[in-house]
Order: structure tokens, then C-alpha cells, then sequence
């Protein structure tokens, strides 16, 4: 597996691909497929939520992703019993915890943590012990955060989810706060041992100024790559965002 250790590294995450299909049916266009040409063109992993509802991703996506990836997957789930199973039979390398809502259109919020610390602490401790990297999406939250290493969680995600709808609603006041909020929670769990990832509705507007802070080392981005393929192709839209990523580090 290539080491890209000090390069930001760049998630691209695939469940989009699904959500078209699905709405068809049938096998095309294969999430799988993606996933590779992702590689091809520069990703360092593959991101994959799979839903309670199976909305994008399903099952056998998963079976197929862990049998063809080079990079490494980011298996995105809630904290289930039911996820907590799949996780441990197929081990991928990073297991990132979400809140889901049935009833949501994407990943609204940032894990409720602090509320729920034993249990969570009890349902990521075999992942761990399965060797997954455990991540949990968070908000940019200091008492979420520092509950988020409590329970023995290795790495967190900021959810840049409200940065990014501030900025498309031209509220530049509301989005210049949250991202300064980010940039001091990514300092704090930094600084508690927790390596820093963040995603959630990044596009090229928005992507370089959190690919500027130093401690972030992974960005997952989405749905706005799988979007700007059907104009670019998409080993052409993940180029350019490897190129602004690279462009906001130097
Ligand atoms: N990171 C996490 C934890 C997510 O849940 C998602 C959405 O599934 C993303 C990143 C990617 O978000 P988007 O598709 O908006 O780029």
C-alpha cells in the first residue's frame, strides 16, 4: 500500500454512485468501478457509508469493495449491532462512526458522544481490537471532542456540513465561524493525541481553507465529486480537487 504519510490525504467516497444506480436498479453504474478509476486518479482511500436502509450502498458493495481496493476503505456506519457484525467480519482499515436518521437526506449532524460515552466506549472497543481505526464524525464541539477520546476513539471527522451550507447561502459571517471553530477544535483534538479528518459537502469553493489547517490530514468528499463527473469524468474532478488540496498545504 502506497505511504502517503504528510500529504493530505484525499477520501473520495463512492455512495452517490450507488444512489444512481438504485434508482434504476440493476448493476450500472457500478459503485466498484468508481472506487477503482478513484484510485486511478489519486485517491488515498475509499469512503462507504452503508445505511440502515440500504439507500446507496449495499451489502454485496461492501463484499466487493474489500475484495478489490488497493486503498484503504473508510467504512462509514451507525453504531449498531447489526453494522457493528459487518464491520468486524470484513475489518477494513478505518471504521467511521455516524449518527443516521432514517428519515434524513444526508448525515445531518456530528455524533452525540458526550451523552452516550459508556456505550459507545463498549461498542468501539472490538472494533478496535478487530484493527479498525476507529473515527467519529463530530461536531466542532470541545465537549464532544474531548468525549470522543475518552471512549478510545483514534481519530475524529469534523462535520464541515454547516461551514459548507453557510458559504451556498452566501451567509459569510455564520460560515466564517464555523470554520474558525473548526480551526480551533482541530487544534484541540490534535493536541488530545486524535488525528483530524473532516468532510461533509466540500466542493472547490470550499475545500481550501480547511485543507490549510495543519492538523486536518484527511478530507472524504462526496457527493460534489460524483456531481462534477458527469461534466468533467471523474478522474478529472478528483484531479482538480487533489490540485486545490495540495495548492491550499503549499
Ligand atoms: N464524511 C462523512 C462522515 C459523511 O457521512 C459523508 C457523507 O456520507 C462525507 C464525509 C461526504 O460528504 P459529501 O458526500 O457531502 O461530500
Amino acid at each position: 500500500m502506497t505511504d502517503y504519510a504528510g500529504r493530505l490525504r484525499l477520501g473520495v467516497n463512492i455512495d452517490h454512485v450507488a444512489t444512481l444506480r438504485n434508482a434504476r436498479g440493476g448493476a450500472i453504474p457500478d459503485p466498484v468501478r468508481a472506487a477503482q478509476l478513484a484510485e486511478k486518479a489519486g485517491a488515498d482511500g475509499i469512503t462507504a457509508h452503508l445505511r440502515e436502509d440500504r439507500r446507496h450502498i449495499i451489502d454485496s458493495d461492501i463484499d466487493r469493495l474489500m475484495g478489490t481496493l488497493q486503498v484503504p476503505l473508510n467504512f462509514e456506519m451507525a453504531a449498531t449491532e447489526e453494522m457493528q457484525k459487518i464491520a468486524l467480519r470484513h475489518k477494513p482499515h478505518a471504521v467511521c462512526i455516524v449518527p443516521e436518521k432514517r428519515e434524513e437526506r444526508t448525515t445531518e449532524g456530528g455524533l452525540e458522544v458526550a451523552r452516550e460515552e459508556n456505550k459507545l466506549a463498549g461498542f468501539i472497543a472490538p472494533l478496535r481490537e478487530a484493527g479498525c481505526r476507529v473515527s467519529i464524525f463530530i461536531g466542532a464541539d470541545e465537549r464532544q471532542i474531548a468525549a470522543a477520546h475518552r471512549i478510545g476513539a483514534q481519530v475524529i471527522e469534523l462535520h464541515t456540513g454547516a461551514y459548507c451550507d453557510a458559504h451556498a447561502e452566501g451567509d459569510f459571517e455564520t460560515r466564517d465561524r464555523e470554520l474558525e471553530m473548526m480551526r480551533e477544535m482541530s487544534a484541540y483534538a490534535h493536541s488530545l493525541g486524535l488525528e483530524v479528518h473532516a468532510g461533509h459537502g466540500l466542493n472547490y469553493e470550499t475545500v481550501t481553507p480547511v485543507a490549510a489547517f495543519p492538523e486536518v490530514v484527511e478530507l472524504n468528499i462526496g457527493h460534489f465529486l460524483i456531481g462534477e463527473s458527469v461534466f468533467l469524468g471523474l478522474e478529472a474532478a478528483i484531479a482538480e480537487m487533489r490540485r486545490l488540496m495540495d495548492a491550499a498545504r503549499a
